[in-house]
């Protein structure tokens, strides 16, 4: 497969994940039919986007499903810590990517429901079921580093753990710029390390390689959620307007000026972008694409 744009990138994700989620949640009850509810919101796609392009960063001749697989399963394991972080128990959201959230149109068990299948059919797929992926020895072998990257990433010490310490700073002082920055670095910028990373690994960069792409996610992945906060304000984003204030969120908004906030974004995409002169061949579409985050409205 020849080597991509950021928008036949975008294309061919959004027609291969089309065919994709109607092929694997087909109706058979009500579970198949609330997944293919949470997974066809209009997302943006920023995870598997950052993994399509460093894994096509070398010009590695890949394969449909090197390239998809990993980057559908990227978006599943995203979209459901969605469907939990809306439950009314979090952050009780009735509104996600436009439209009502999955316990809302369903109910709340039917949504904590989804966001298990979800996560556990991501593993399914990532070790070659769904797809009839038919992989070889080192097909194998760079599956299980990708596995480990995300399970890492999502689990007790990434992803939940952001989660977690999200919960138990939501009303409560005594916060300091530490908490906040490892909750947002976790919640949100672990996955998106691990796409970059995962990406990497597709591409056969070496393990030096690897850690700048993680490094590099970490810190996109940091200044994604700190402009996540300022847009909490903002209408126009698919989701409710003002939640964070309403519920006592850690945000950055509570430490920071919304145009400090707003500097210390770019702060950590300069950063990042400056990684890139590591990597051995240049990378246009992945920088334009990093920048274009920072100016997102949604
Ligand atoms: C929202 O993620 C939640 C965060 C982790 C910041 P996105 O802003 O990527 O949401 P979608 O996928 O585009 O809906
Ligand atoms: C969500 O953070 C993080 C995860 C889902 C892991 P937020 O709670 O800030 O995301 P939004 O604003 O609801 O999209
Ligand atoms: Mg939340
Ligand atoms: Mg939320
Ligand atoms: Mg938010």
């Amino acid at each position: 497969m020849e080597q991509m744009s950021i928008s036949s990138l975008r294309q061919h994700f959004e027609s291969s994940w089309q065919d994709f989620i109607s092929t694997h949640y087909v109706y058979e009850g009500l579970l198949a039919e609330a997944c293919l509810y949470a997974l066809q919101g209009a997302g943006k796609r920023t995870r598997p986007i950052l993994y399509m392009l460093f894994a096509q960063s070398f010009g590695k001749d890949l394969t449909q499903s090197q390239l998809m697989v990993p980057a559908f399963a990227l978006e599943m394991i995203h979209t459901y810590s969605l469907v939990h972080d809306d439950l009314p128990i979090f952050d009780d959201d009735d509104m996600r990517r436009g439209r009502p959230t999955v316990h809302v149109k369903y109910d709340q068990a039917t949504a904590l429901l989804v966001g298990d299948a979800l996560l556990s059919d991501a593993w399914a797929l990532l070790s070659g079921e769904f797809c009839q992926e038919s992989l070889d020895r080192d097909g194998i072998a760079q599956r299980m580093q990708m596995i480990r990257a995300l399970s890492l990433a999502v689990g007790s010490h990434g992803m939940v753990q952001g989660q977690m310490l999200d919960h138990m700073w939501t009303n409560k002082p005594g916060y300091s710029q530490m908490d906040l920055q490892a909750l947002h670095q976790k919640k949100t910028g672990d996955l998106i390390a691990a796409a970059c990373k995962m990406g990497s690994l597709a591409a056969g960069a070496n393990s030096e390689l690897v850690t700048v792409a993680e490094l590099f996610g970490s810190k996109i992945g940091l200044a994604f959620q700190v402009i996540d906060d300022l847009l909490d304000g903002k209408a126009g984003t698919g989701k409710s307007q003002g939640k964070d204030k309403e519920q006592g969120k850690l945000t950055f908004l509570q430490t920071m000026s919304y145009d400090r906030a707003s500097a210390y974004a770019k702060e950590l995409t300069d950063e990042a972008l400056s990684l890139l002169t590591k990597w051995p061949v240049a990378c246009d579409a992945l920088m334009t694409f990093v920048q274009s985050l920072l100016g997102r409205t949604y």
